[in-house]
């Protein structure tokens, strides 16, 4: 049996389509939305807007580069939710649309689900390096940070959750405060290359089991910076390296910390990775390093699959094709899942 799938995400500012057929990836576009970094943030209104113009022509372009016809495509699949809504609402509307037109099922995916399972993606050269169940995964992203257990394609479990802020938001609201554009997290990692981990200090969450807390960091790291610029007005630019050394060497001990944590308790091995901020480089070997160190199987995605893209939403899709698992066409997008 062939099945083709194509799938749409927009749940934030990347309006992504992508065509898998059996679990293989056949094409994966993106077009971001550079709009919002004079804003300092994603202005909801605009990424509608964006997706809205973005929609037609990226999913003629992920048709053509995998040389599919709609003919030829057996289900719509499109993220539910989490994520704004205006900009789920287009992509809910489009996928609606399509499925329609083609009389093919229609698939509804959480967003986060799918960025667990963006390590089951194959491509030629992994497929006998997916991850076997059960499976732990640290999900951190702009929204998310979430500890969770899979027991297969489709048994989600969530062990750990922040209480607040997520990892991903610590890195851009400190970087905000660094006067950095949004996201700031690959530039506090690009900076923190030729920094001192170890030069500053600051305050990490008590939080009972595995639960994450990120908003008394950033607010520590804001009141440090104040204190600092009172007596050198250029601390920040003298300081740049090691001020995101030190912040990036924060946050990934606080996820490491809990990860680990986390195996212990499940006793699980096979531990993966997942969501925008797996992008990392200190997270990357930091949890390479601890896996060697614990005996676990390591699975960190490819750098195009942390970020959001529709190849983890396809994936997702093609496990709920498999088990009959389709959505009426009176679904609607949820903000919250
Ligand atoms: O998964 P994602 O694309 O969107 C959400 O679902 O939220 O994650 C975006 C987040 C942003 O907070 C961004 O700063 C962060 O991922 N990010 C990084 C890196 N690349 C992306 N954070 C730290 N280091 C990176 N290299
Ligand atoms: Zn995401």
């Amino acid at each position: 049996m062939t099945v083709t799938i194509l799938a749409i995400e927009s749940s934030c500012d990347d309006t992504s389509v992508a065509v898998l057929r059996n679990g293989y990836i056949l094409s994966n576009l993106i077009a971001n939305q550079d709009i919002h970094m004079a804003y300092g943030g994603v202005v909801p209104e605009l990424a509608s807007r964006a997706h809205q113009a973005n929609i037609v022509p990226v999913t003629d372009l992920a048709l053509r580069e995998a040389g599919i016809s709609t003919r030829e495509l057996n289900a719509v699949a499109f993220t539910r939710g989490p994520g704004l809504l205006g900009s789920l609402l287009v992509g809910t509307s489009f996928a609606k649309g399509f499925a329609l037109a083609l009389n093919i099922p229609l698939i509804d995916v959480n967003h986060l689900h799918a960025h667990v399972l963006a390590h089951f993606i194959l491509e030629k050269e992994n497929e006998d390096k997916v991850p076997s169940f059960p499976f732990l995964c640290l999900l951190v992203s702009g929204g998310h940070t979430r500890i969770i257990v899979m027991r297969d394609y489709l048994s989600m479990e969530v062990i750990g959750n922040t209480i607040d802020d997520a990892a991903g938001e610590a890195f851009d609201k400190c970087g905000k405060v660094m006067g950095f554009p949004y996201p700031a997290g690959p530039l506090i990692d690009k900076l923190a290359k030729t920094g001192n981990k170890n030069a500053f200090v600051f305050s990490k969450p008590s939080v009972k089991g595995l639960d994450f807390s990120f908003s008394g960091l950033k607010t520590s790291f804001l009141y440090f910076l104040r204190d600092k610029i009172v007596k050198d007005p250029c601390f920040i630019e003298n300081n740049r390296a090691d001020l995101c050394a030190s912040l990036q060497g924060t946050i990934v001990n606080i996820l490491i910390n809990k990860l680990v944590k986390a195996a212990q308790i499940t006793g699980i091995k096979e531990v993966g990775i997942a969501g925008g901020v797996s992008a990392n480089s200190a997270l990357r070997d930091a949890f390479i390093g601890e896996g060697g160190k614990r005996g676990w199987k390591v699975y960190i995605p490819k750098v195009s699959y942390t970020t959001d893209n529709a190849a983890m939403i396809a994936v997702t899709g093609y496990y709920k094709y498999l088990q009959g698992q389709f959505a009426g066409h009176d679904v609607i997008p949820l903000a919250r899942l």
